[in-house]
């Protein structure tokens, strides 16, 4: 069978990776990139260091308004469509990529499969919400991470052609995890002593992501959790995202946060070595609350909703507004229940089940 994949945006890039590898033992996989993440420790470094095969189109849509990156997707993936003519489209999550893929082979009858389909916040204020609720709608092949997800679909009357396959994230960790442990610990050791600027004394650290629009679009916000950081009792590995960038470079000229190592966007591999060895994490993105559960970190969610509440059962995960006080009251007491620990993502075989399916 002929597939095309539409990726564009950092955590896609990881779940190709996951998937991409088994796919192409059995079909032929053309993958275009769309262009929406484009710097290098955004893009480029995922496909090099995860071995992704690299995209056979880029769109280069680049960054814009909503309706314009939309817009540019749908138009460029269109006419590879047309040319290419494949059985299946596929799209992972919940971007604009996401949405501009499905709804472009939609319009042409192409069948759609969404990978991490039925994730629900109930939160139509969030693009997120947006994309994935729209994109469920126009699947045929809607493909779940959780049961929850299944059970989602179901109340919107979503029965036909959902499969629950597991998180093909959960294979990604599982599978880079073993990769990264394969490293020489020298490796790691200095890349975290050398953010250490005043000891050489590597100590233990809190592990931190912010780029959700409705933390980082807000100055209060994301001063009241760079506040927060700043007071925690360990240093803050911060890798900053673009989006994220230039609020906090306003904010640093006034506070010279101390406690806080920002740094660039990091490889997969790094960054499963800070969350796995964190003592915490503290993060609104979806993907590392799901690996800080994985690799068996406790993690603070700085949202009023998450997609994934198999993680707050047992209080592995706990969720925070965006206020100092809550955030550092919430990373000293998370304090999760081994015994409600359960392999909600799956144990990492996705991608074969996606396959499996696909065989029919
Ligand atoms: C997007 C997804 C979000 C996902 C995130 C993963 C949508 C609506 N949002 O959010 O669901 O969690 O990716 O990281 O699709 N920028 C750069 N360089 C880049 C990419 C972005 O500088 O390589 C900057 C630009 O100023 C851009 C901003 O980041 O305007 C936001 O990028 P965009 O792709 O629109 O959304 P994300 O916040 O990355
Ligand atoms: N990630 C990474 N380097 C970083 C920050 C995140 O490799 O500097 C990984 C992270 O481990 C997870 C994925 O990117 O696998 C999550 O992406 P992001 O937070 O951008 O998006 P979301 O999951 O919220 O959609």
């Amino acid at each position: 069978m002929k597939i095309v994949t539409v990726v564009g945006a950092r955590p896609q890039f990881i779940k190709a990776a996951a998937v991409s590898r088994k796919l192409r033992e059995e079909h032929q996989e053309v993958m275009i990139h769309t262009g929406q993440h484009y710097d290098p420790n955004m893009s480029e470094i995922f496909f090099e260091e995860l071995k992704i095969p690299h995209p056979d189109i880029n769109l280069g849509v680049g960054s814009g308004s909503h309706a314009k990156q939309t817009a540019e997707m749908l138009v460029g993936v269109e006419s590879i469509l047309l040319k290419e003519n494949p059985d299946y489209l596929m799209v992972y999550g919940d971007t604009n990529s996401t949405l501009a893929g499905a709804l472009a082979a939609s319009k042409l009858h192409i069948p759609v499969i969404h990978v991490e389909a039925g994730l629900r916040s109930y939160n139509m204020l969030m693009p997120e919400e947006q994309n994935r609720v729209l994109t469920d709608h126009i699947s045929s092949l809607l493909l779940c991470p959780t049961n929850q997800a299944v059970d989602n679909l179901e109340k919107e009357g979503i029965i036909k052609g959902v499969h629950n396959i597991g998180d093909v994230m959960c294979d990604a960790v599982l599978f880079y995890s073993g990769l990264m442990e394969q490293f020489d610990r020298t490796y790691y050791f200095d890349r975290v002593k050398s953010l250490y600027e005043e000891t050489d004394q590597v100590q233990a650290w809190y592990l931190a992501t912010i780029h959700r629009a409705e933390n980082t679009d807000d100055a209060g916000k994301i001063e009241r959790i760079l506040n927060a950081f700043e007071a925690m009792d360990e240093k803050v590995i911060f890798p900053v995202h673009p989006r994220t960038r230039h609020f906090i470079d306003g904010l640093y000229q006034e506070h010279q946060y101390k406690n806080i190592l920002f740094i660039e966007p990091v490889g997969y591999l790094d960054m499963l070595y800070f969350a796995k060895n964190a003592k915490k994490v503290v993060t609104d993105s979806g993907g590392l609350q799901k690996e800080a559960y994985i690799l068996d970190t406790p993690c603070v969610t700085v949202r009023d909703q998450t997609e994934w509440v198999e993680t707050l059962k047992g209080g592995f995960n706990v969720l925070t507004r965006p206020d100092t006080e809550e955030i550092l009251d919430k990373v000293n007491h998370v304090n999760p229940d081994q015994s409600m620990r359960s392999m909600y993502y799956g144990e990492g075989d996705a991608a074969e089940k996606l396959c499996r399916l696909l065989r029919g």
